[in-house]
């Protein structure tokens, strides 16, 4: 079952007001038919004016984040709910600096991913290993745990995309080798299908996510088991994502 749509995916952080929409309009102008799904998930203050912008063109958009309750006394928080009554269709769960400015563990991301698909979103799930990690030789087995820990059962091709992102490769312009990046999404491919079936496993789409550039992004793309890319930095601006987008859509 190799129907895994292609999907280049934009995390603009805490960036972004009225007057970054125009990077998002060009885009879809410039992408009409791009051969390759595209999620941009702004901050929560831009979702619904983004949504609206892009409404019935290409440009899907998501959260960074959610609240696991679905509504309550969470001052400062955002439920799925709203993330989704906000146009999103898509949210980032589990983002390393989510796990290291908020404390968020596996477990809240587990119950964070459960209120996202009660709300319809698609859960775009990131793991991830820090370079001290890496160094001990340790990166497969923490990413088995934060795969294992933070995915609820009921995964399906249609409600999880995995991102792997290593910690040290966030915003610094280092990329692990082909050959490191192939070897985890390898093992989180293997993962899934050993614990949802293969099917189910084989249907989930893995992204490579950390200082991917229009420079580099055909080279990721061509790893196995890489179905497309969470971008940061260079999804803010149309011309750099645009680059990504189309290494990944051939377009
Ligand atoms: P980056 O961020 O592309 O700026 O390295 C990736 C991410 O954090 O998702």
């Amino acid at each position: 079952m190799r129907h895994r749509r292609k999907l280049a995916a934009g995390n603009w952080k805490m960036n972004g007001t009225a007057d970054d929409l125009g990077e998002v309009t060009a885009l879809a102008e410039a992408h009409p038919d791009p051969g390759c799904q595209i999620v941009i998930c702004p901050p929560a203050t831009l979702l619904s004016r983004m949504a609206e912008a892009v409404e019935g063109g290409p440009v899907e958009v998501g959260g960074q984040d959610c609240h696991p309750a679905a509504s309550g006394a969470h001052t400062g928080d955002v439920s799925a709910a709203m993330l989704a009554d906000a146009g999103a269709a898509w949210v980032i769960l589990g983002h390393s600096e989510r796990r290291a400015d908020h404390g968020e563990t596996n477990d809240t991301v587990r119950d964070k991913c459960r209120a996202a698909w009660d709300a319809g979103l698609i859960a775009i799930v990131c793991v991830g290993e820090t370079l001290e990690q890496r160094e001990a030789q340790n990166t497969l087995d923490i990413i088995s745990g934060q795969l294992a820990g933070s995915v609820p059962d009921g995964a399906t091709g249609h409600n999880l995309v995995v991102a792997y992102e290593p910690v040290w490769a966030i915003g610094t312009g280092k990329i692990p080798t082909m050959d490191q990046i192939g070897e985890v999404h390898d093992a989180i491919r293997a993962r899934l299908e050993r614990r949802f079936g293969e099917g189910v496993g084989r249907s989930v789409r893995l992204l490579y996510g950390g200082s991917v550039k229009p420079g580099n992004a055909a080279e990721i793309f061509a790893v196995s088991n890489v179905d497309g890319a969470l971008v940061g930095g260079a999804s803010l601006k149309a011309a750099d994502f645009g680059g990504i987008v189309a290494a990944l859509g051939g377009d």
